[in-house]
């Protein structure tokens, strides 16, 4: 049986594909319009969309059950939904690009390099999804002061010391053993930052107060690490169908990961302790955070 969770993560996950529809660049626009396919392509491809629920999630969780969520907090919380959601899109066409994981597979689909048989032209996607996050952040139709502060912290979260940073890291890493530490580091910051940022939008939007902001702040410390440590984990437990993905590609290009530097088993005990620390930093939000600590234990247990 579906629960009320899972009803709500699908419909969450399609109204902001929906959303995301709607801003894209339309098919039918010629000019430039394979560029415009490649970005619609690779957005529209059918992802798990948690960095938007995590958006709504913690919408949810900041608002005051005396004021409840207003329209244009609806609307400015579509918009960094769709912000993050674009920015994780691009960063996982360049992901896949032959200079840096080489995949032929995403979503279940050929990845956008392969797709369009053109690296470059998936490059350019990738650029052009970046900016076109920002606009939707500075449409929000909240105080300018709010959009400002949306703004920096997705900035700060994509670039050299969050998503990009971390993947700098990544690639310069290939084939050396870093200690733990180092590991920590790079996967808070390829994957993190960007899942830290969808939390703290949520917040932003929803004007949490900073009693909320700081259990939204290490919430999200806590799963964004989460995050990666369950994809290494299923890239060497899962089959490439069921992630829509290659699995086992970590080993085969020599990534240092939590499983080949901690194990399995220590690392699924791993993500077992961040959860627990999910779960704790949402103890003074009360419930409602209830669907924030559901998405923690969703993003634990996914199998894909
Ligand atoms: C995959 O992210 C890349 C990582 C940062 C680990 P997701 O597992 O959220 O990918 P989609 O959006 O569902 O395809
Ligand atoms: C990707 O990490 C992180 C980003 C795209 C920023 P991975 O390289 O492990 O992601 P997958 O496994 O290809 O989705
Ligand atoms: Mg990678
Ligand atoms: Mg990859
Ligand atoms: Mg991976």
């Amino acid at each position: 049986m579906v629960s009320h969770f899972e009803s709500w993560l699908h419909d969450t996950a399609a109204h902001a594909a929906d959303v995301l529809d709607e801003l894209l660049p339309p098919p039918e626009d010629d000019d430039p319009a394979r560029l415009h396919e490649a970005m619609r392509y690779a957005v529209l491809g059918p992802g798990k969309r948690i960095r938007a629920a995590l958006v709504y999630a913690a919408g949810e969780a900041s608002g005051s059950p005396a004021s409840p969520t207003t329209a244009a907090q609806g609307l400015a919380l579509d918009g960094a939904a769709a912000a993050v959601e674009l920015i994780h899109a691009y960063s996982l066409i360049h992901d896949d690009l032959p200079c840096m994981d080489d995949d032929e597979m995403r979503r279940g689909r050929p990845t956008v390099h392969r797709q369009f048989d053109d690296e470059a032209l998936a490059m350019l996607a990738g650029d052009a999804l970046q900016p076109l996050a920002f606009d939707c952040l500075v449409q929000m139709p909240i105080a300018p002061a709010l959009v400002v502060q949306a703004v920096q912290l997705l900035a700060r979260a994509a670039g050299s010391d969050g998503m990009v940073g971390g993947q700098a890291i990544d690639c310069a890493s290939v084939g050396q053993p870093l200690s733990i530490e180092t590991l920590q580091h790079m996967h808070r910051m390829k994957t993190g930052a960007l899942l830290e940022a969808s939390v703290l939008l949520g917040g932003v939007v929803a004007g949490a107060s900073s009693g909320v902001r700081s259990g939204l702040e290490s919430y999200a410390a806590a799963m964004g690490l989460a995050f990666q440590v369950a994809d290494d984990i299923l890239d060497v437990t899962a089959d490439s169908a069921t992630l829509g993905k290659t699995a086992g590609k970590d080993a085969e290009q020599g990534k240092p990961t939590y499983v080949s530097i901690l194990g399995l088993d220590e690392s699924r005990q791993l993500l077992l302790d961040l959860r627990e620390q999910a779960h704790q930093a949402l103890l003074p939000l009360g419930p409602a955070a209830g669907r924030l600590r559901d998405l923690a234990d969703y993003m634990v247990g996914r199998t894909h």
